[in-house]
């Protein structure tokens, strides 16, 4: 018993460092966009040098999704009987599919769209219209995204049953 509830804790420590890769990386995507956008208005070469950093933080979604997966695979193997059954847990893997689809899946479709318009900026194409449109779908996934990660906390915490 001793050494399960080592190895359980152990991989609860990874799943809240994932977290913190990801849903810091997630929350930050939103504060840095802010920052990008009135960089972009005043001077747009300046914005898509910017956009070029910033887009390297997204890898840290990524890598924090998967230490959330192992770690949280891991507690399950000791305790999938009694969370697997229970609704909170089930709810929560709807949202965690939801926070893949929306966090991985658009955002990178957003980012690459993104990163084409800039390109277009530069052989004399006018983006204004697209850029709006662009800001507007990016800043609603990010900000699902941080919603979708407070739903998950609440759950994880609650328990609801
Ligand atoms: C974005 C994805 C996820 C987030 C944000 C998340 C978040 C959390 C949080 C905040 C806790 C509470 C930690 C605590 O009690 O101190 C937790 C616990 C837990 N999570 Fe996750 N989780 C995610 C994905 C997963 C996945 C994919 C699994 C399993 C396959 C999982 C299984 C668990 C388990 C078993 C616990 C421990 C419950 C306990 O012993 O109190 N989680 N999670």
């Amino acid at each position: 018993m001793e050494m399960s509830i080592t190895f359980y804790d152990a991989a609860l420590v990874g799943h809240i460092i994932g977290i913190t890769l990801m849903a810091g990386a997630a929350f930050i995507d939103l504060a840095a966009f802010q920052i990008f956008w009135k960089v972009f208005l005043k001077d747009p070469a300046e914005g898509v040098r910017l956009e070029k950093y910033l887009n390297k933080l997204q890898k840290f979604m990524g890598i924090g999704m998967l230490v959330i997966l192992i770690s949280g695979i891991l507690m399950m193997v000791k305790m999938h009987e009694v969370w697997g059954a229970q609704l909170w847990f089930r709810i929560k893997m709807g949202v965690l599919l939801l926070i893949i689809i929306n966090g991985l899946g658009l955002r990178r479709m957003l980012g690459s769209r993104l990163k084409r318009t800039l390109a277009a900026y530069f052989t004399g194409v006018d983006i204004a219209e697209a850029m709006v449109k662009l800001k507007n779908r990016l800043m609603t996934v990010q900000t699902i995204q941080v919603l979708l990660f407070i739903i998950i906390y609440v759950l994880s915490i609650f328990k609801f049953n």
